[in-house]
């Protein structure tokens, strides 16, 4: 079996400077990448920014720059961001590029010529902020202002000369690929929507503008920009070259294993992309994930609420690793999760610096004094420590189904509990009381170090830079890190020294502690 991976995140709009739902997607999406990547796969991760469209050109109207210009300054503030994130993206794509052009007026020739695009008009209602076109019955007013129903941001009436994807036609094969692969758009509740949404009916999609220019040209129509939509999904596969085969990218990685995305562009991804593939004779992605929103005092964050956590603020405070996991570990994974600085500071301090950096600074103090700070030689297991290292192996084969589920709550339950579980035992066992007994002293140590190093394996893509700080105990970098070695519960080289390891988390002082 193949064993390649490749993993996105939306391509965010450059209108504005990121914020925590942009680095929600892409924490996560790091996080599959990484643990893939440890797992033995080969990775490719890819985001980038989605810079044309009226969107941007009104944004970068109002600031009285060209469109490009203003996409260059934001779209490095999104790159800026990749690398305070830690992210392990392979590439980082922006739809202004000419990589991305070509590949994308590659794919209109394709629909063209395989018949599924016509010229006609558009009348009907557009929302700029979401770049979508809403059809009557999605539409509400308010106060004498039209709006989208699901989103609520405004719509204005728009009448031109448009060309048309027949959609329509890909209503029932849209259906039935929906029946044949069950596991194509995820969280299941999502999928219903969408598989009502598609037999309600498909209309034929405008996929040009001609009322204003910032965007890919129509081949052969220079009037007509091509639709973003459009423009932006050819994303994923122009960062692999489509439809340039030289390097190989696209065979070795397309179709992508898992689009990540929030829920509010699912319609686009797991009806329109697919649609435009099959239209094209191109192969569908495996899955579309559309995760929950991140809220803040129990309202989407959004610009226009003015409820935005900067993740950046929250980092220089509190640490990137605290915020990853978080993240990753407090969003119930595909549901909407409030988050707040006094969770996150509870989080800190019961799980990260109680639960692991605790373990991990006690154990090592323990064996630094009391077995000549080296990896104990004489050993002899008895039930109890093996009942605890064997935990890890017979939960590998699940612990990577969970992944390949997206069951990102159980992965990280799982590590919680061994957390504990390892706590109590070093308690229970009282190593301190068994200087006396040199191999029972020297066998918890060796039990509760080997948990140590399984648990910083299983907690590098969550918090890779504590785990990596973690694994300086036994010497331990990056390229060692395999995720499979946790079914080994004798990894750690008997006699070899250990080093002393700083304080991984600081606890936070809480005002009503
Ligand atoms: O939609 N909670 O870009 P965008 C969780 N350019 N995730 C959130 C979030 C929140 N409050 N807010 C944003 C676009 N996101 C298009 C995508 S893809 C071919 C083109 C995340 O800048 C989430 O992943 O509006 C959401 O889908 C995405 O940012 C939207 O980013
Ligand atoms: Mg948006």
């Amino acid at each position: 079996m193949d064993k390649n991976f490749y993993i996105t995140t939306p391509i965010y709009y450059p209108s504005a400077k990121p914020h925590m739902g942009h680095a929600y997607s892409s924490i996560i999406a790091d996080f599959f990448a990484r643990f893939k990547k440890i797992d033995g796969y080969d990775v490719f991760f890819l985001t980038g920014t989605d810079e044309h469209g009226l969107k941007i050109q009104r944004a970068a109207e109002k600031k009285g720059v060209e469109p490009l210009e203003f996409c260059d300054e934001i779209s490095q503030t999104f790159k800026d961001l990749s690398k305070v994130l830690n992210l392990t993206n392979t590439d980082f794509i922006r739809t202004t590029e000419k990589r991305h052009k070509i590949s994308v007026q590659n794919l209109w020739d394709q629909l063209k010529k395989n018949e599924d695009i016509y010229l006609s008009k558009y009348s009907g209602w557009y929302s700029i902020s979401d770049e979508a076109f809403y059809s009557e019955d999605e539409i509400e007013e308010i106060e004498g202002n039209k709006r989208s129903i699901s989103s609520k941001s405004s719509v204005e009436w728009v009448d031109e000369e448009s060309f048309f994807f027949k959609l329509s036609k890909w209503e029932k094969p849209l259906l039935n690929f929906y029946d044949e692969n069950p596991n194509f758009i995820l969280p299941e509740s999502r999928k219903n929507e969408v598989i009502s949404f598609v037999k309600n009916g498909l209309k034929d999609l405008s996929v040009s503008r001609k009322s204003f220019s910032w965007g890919i040209k129509v081949p052969g129509n220079e009037d007509h920009v091509i639709y973003v939509w459009l423009d932006a999904l050819t994303n994923y596969i122009s960062a692999l070259n489509y439809p340039d085969k030289k390097d190989n990218l696209f065979k070795k990685f397309w179709p992508a294993s898992i689009h990540l995305i929030g829920k509010d562009i699912l319609r686009f991804h797991a009806v329109y992309w697919p649609a435009f593939l099959m239209a094209a004779k191109i192969p569908l992605p495996k899955k579309v994930y559309g995760h929950g929103w991140i809220l803040s005092g129990e309202e989407k964050m959004s610009k226009s609420k003015g409820n935005i956590l900067d993740p950046l603020e929250i980092i220089k405070i509190y640490g990137l690793d605290p915020l990853r996991y978080y993240l990753i570990k407090e969003v119930s994974f595909g549901n909407d999760g409030n988050i707040s600085k006094e969770r996150l500071e509870d989080c800190i301090n019961s799980d990260l610096a109680n639960n692991y950096g605790n373990l991990c600074q006690r154990v090592t103090t323990f064996a630094i004094k009391n077995c000549n700070g080296k990896i104990p030689n004489e050993i002899d297991f008895s039930e109890v420590d093996l009942k605890l290292l064997n935990k890890f192996k017979s939960n590998l084969e699940n612990l990577r189904y969970k992944i390949d589920n997206q069951d990102i709550n159980y992965y990280i339950n799982f590590i919680v509990e061994c957390l504990f579980e390892t706590n109590k035992y070093f308690n229970d066992q009282e190593p301190w009381k068994k200087k006396d007994q040199k191999i029972r002293l020297n066998t918890i140590v060796y039990t509760t170090l080997e948990v140590v190093r399984k648990i910083s394996f299983m907690l590098f893509p969550i918090i890779p830079h504590s785990a990596l700080k973690a694994l300086k105990i036994f010497n331990i970098n990056e390229e060692e890190i395999i995720f499979s070695t946790i079914e080994n519960h004798e990894y750690l080289k008997r006699g070899s020294s250990i080093n002393s390891i700083d304080i991984l988390f600081k606890k936070i002082e809480k005002e009503n502690d």
